[in-house]
């Protein structure tokens, strides 16, 4: 274009010149000519410029509508001049939104100023970039994207022109954004598994079951401190090393099970630290991996179940062996009670038979040795009966002393002469709630033993009864010391096995016949009713000492008619003894026996005959005794129906085994004296005596 206005200017010129020289026609034709040519040259390259302008603009419109970017070309005011189709697709989605006519109010209210400040640096500067700008897209939308300004050159002629790009950021701020929130909550998930790891961390760690994890060669990777109590290892000696070191049957069970759910192995042996077998009980957890299988076990420790298992069936045996002891303490009870009639009748025979017989005579000598035999069956009766009837003593408040002294007097009429017998008794002694009959049947037991115990050798056996000492702790937690009774021998002694096994029912060392091991078990039993003790002290050899202890009682002392006696049996004066018994031979020994020693005897084997004789003369006895156990009618029943006749008549109860409720039903009923069948000539005068003496009193 220049070079053609310098070409045109350059014609006039040359023009002017020639008119003042006055060129030649043809000179100014050829002029023309060139002129013309020039001027044809000149308009091809301006055609030719022009279509190339043409092409760039073409061009320019084609990239412009083309580009996928969003292009705009707006005015220093602001207008939009132009926009492609991007721009539309972006900024004006919907036919509905309003158009685009400017520029800035597509920029949303808090960008405004950036965005302003943005078109003046592009005027300045020719260029600038703005990022993360908010531009409305149509109605109620807004998009963020980045904005390139640009100035346009060579549009002096209406002001500045730019040319503005947008770059959608938005899909890539939700990507941003959703790789935001994925890595938030890869976070929180990390979170939760720290925390579910930590959790089965303290619940490995607070199991009460041994929990052991292993790798997939079978190698220790946990191990807890349940099972570290369990094995007496540290966790540090057993990581890595195979499981079967402590489950040695677990191995197998590893590379055999191929379960995917939690398996039941059942009871093992496990070995501990110190090589000792445990019986476990053992679960199988298996964790499936591409390079193996790591396993879980949980070992229970069956120790105590099997220790309560043992003392179960322990118990379960104590309980059969209790039960067959009951049966047959039944079963010894009944024989018993019709041996005491047996017995009654042997002893009673027997004093009439001495007396009969002349003292130096043979028959004496074997009638003796009856005697003996006889009352040692009627003593055997009288523990089995104590022994199989289980019933509680009948207590009542009681003076030791008299009790004691009674026994030791007895008994030692009956002991052989190279042994002796001492009592050292204080009278003094506080009373004790005591059964007066059990008390002597304890001691009778244990001076029996005793004097076996000493045997064929001199020897001596020594009761003390004081209060002075101090016991063990009674049940009864009495404060006051207790009552202490003992009874020591110079004997054999025993040896700590049999010490330990003497108070057990049917134990005995003695050959067979010669006992029934019944004697010590009673007196437990005894002293456990009584709320006491008893314990033993011996050395095999050096003798034996058992010694009693007895709860003191506060209750005051009541002496009853039952417990007044007499030392010896005087002779009868030709008192009336009414004897009413329904065992016709009793009957009949009864009446010897007492007629013997001068009494009149009236006998009734029909109790009601008796109330009826009594009835019609009620004066026709002075004592009567009658025995307890009678069909259809008791001896209690009796007694009652007698003491209404007679209250002041004085009564005994004879009976094979005396109950603390017989005992009490007895005396409630206006009974004095109770006897114990069965019973020898002198004890039944006694009795008889001893009444007739309480009812002359
Ligand atoms: N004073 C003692 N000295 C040595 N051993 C004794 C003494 N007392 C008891 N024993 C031992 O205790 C065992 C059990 O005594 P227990 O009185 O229970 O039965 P027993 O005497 O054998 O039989 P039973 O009493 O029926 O005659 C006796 O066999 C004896 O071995
Ligand atoms: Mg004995």
């Amino acid at each position: 274009m220049r070079a053609s206005k310098r070409s045109l200017l350059g014609g006039p010129e040359r023009r002017a010149g020639r008119r003042k020289g006055y060129l030649p026609r043809s000179k100014l034709v050829d002029d023309l000519r060139h002129y013309q040519s020039e001027l044809e040259i000149q308009n091809k390259a301006l055609r030719f410029s022009q279509s190339a302008a043409e092409a760039a603009y073409e061009r320019f419109v084609t990239l412009f509508s083309s580009v996928p970017l969003a292009l705009m070309v707006v005015d220093s005011r602001g207008q939009i001049l132009q926009n492609n189709a991007r721009t539309l697709a972006l900024l004006r989605p919907e036919e509905t939104d309003p158009p685009l006519t400017y520029f800035l109010p597509l920029i949303a209210e808090t960008d405004t100023a950036r965005v302003q400040a943005g078109f003046a640096s592009a005027r300045d500067e020719g260029i600038c970039e703005l990022v993360e700008v908010s531009i409305r897209a149509g109605l109620g939308r807004h998009l963020t994207g980045d904005l390139h300004i640009a100035r346009l050159d060579g549009t002096e002629m209406g002001g500045d022109q730019f040319i503005c790009a947008i770059i959608d950021q938005s899909p890539l701020l939700a990507q941003r954004s959703a790789l935001q929130s994925s890595a938030e909550a890869l976070q929180h998930r990390n979170a939760q598994l720290l925390q579910n790891r930590s959790r089965l961390a303290a619940i490995i760690d607070a199991s009460l079951d041994a929990i052991i994890s292993t790798d997939a060669a079978q190698r220790i990777t946990v191990f807890n401190p349940a099972a570290q109590a369990l094995f007496g290892y540290t966790r540090a000696q057993v990581l890595g090393r195979p499981v079967s070191l402590l489950l040695p049957d677990a191995g197998a069970a590893l590379t055999q099970t191929d379960a995917h759910a939690p398996v039941q192995l059942g009871e093992m042996s496990a070995r501990n630290h110190q090589a000792e077998s445990i019986a476990v009980e053992v679960s199988l957890s298996l964790e499936h991996h591409p390079d193996g299988a790591s396993a879980t076990l949980f070992v229970h420790d069956l120790t105590t179940r099997k220790k309560m298992e043992a003392q179960r069936s322990a118990l379960e045996l104590q309980l059969r062996e209790s039960q067959k002891m009951q049966a047959i303490g039944t079963l010894a009870g009944g024989i018993a009670h019709d041996f005491n009639n047996i017995i009654g009748a042997i002893l009673g025979n027997l004093a009439l038979a001495k007396q009969d017989v002349l003292d130096k005579s043979q028959a004496m000598t074997s009638l003796h040795e009856i005697e003996k035999a006889g009352r040692r069956a009627r003593d055997l009766v009288r523990q089995i009966l104590t022994f199989s009837r289980n019933e509680k003593p009948h207590r009542i408040p009681l003076f030791l002393p008299e009790v004691v002294q009674e026994s030791v007097r007895l008994f030692r009429v009956s002991l052989p002469p190279n042994v002796s017998l001492t009592s050292d008794i204080d009278a003094y002694t506080p009373a004790v709630l005591a059964d007066p009959t059990q008390i002597e049947q304890v001691l009778l037991n244990l001076l029996t033993n005793a004097m076996h115990a000493v045997g064929q050798q001199p020897g001596k056996i020594s009761v003390a009864l004081t209060c002075n000492l101090a016991g063990p702790d009674l049940p009864t937690a009495d404060p006051k010391s207790p009552v202490v009774l003992r009874v020591s021998d110079t004997g054999c002694g025993m040896n700590a096995a049999t010490q330990e096994r003497i108070f057990e029912p049917f134990f005995t060392t003695k050959p067979v016949g010669q006992g029934t091991g019944l004697g010590l078990s009673v007196v437990h039993g005894i002293m456990q009713a009584h709320g006491g003790k008893v314990s033993v002290e011996s050395q095999p050899g050096q003798g034996t000492c058992f010694t009693l202890y007895f709860p003191q009682t506060a209750r005051s002392c009541v002496v009853n008619a039952a417990s007044v006696s007499v030392s010896f049996a005087p002779k009868g004066q030709g008192q009336r003894v009414m004897v009413v018994d329904d065992d016709e031979a009793q009957l009949f020994l009864v009446r010897r026996l007492l007629s013997r020693n001068g009494y009149q005897v009236i006998a009734f084997s029909d109790p009601k005959a008796a109330i009826e004789a009594l009835a019609h003369g009620p004066g026709q006895c002075d004592v009567m005794v009658t025995d307890f156990n009678m069909p259809g009618f008791s001896g209690v029943d009796l007694l009652r129906a007698v003491h209404a006749l007679r209250p002041d008549l004085p009564m005994a109860l004879a009976s094979g085994y005396v109950t603390p409720e017989i005992e009490h039903d007895a005396l409630a009923a206006g009974a004095r004296a109770l006897i114990h069948k069965p019973n020898d000539a002198d004890e039944l005068c006694q009795v008889v005596a001893t009444l007739l003496i309480g009812a002359d009193r």
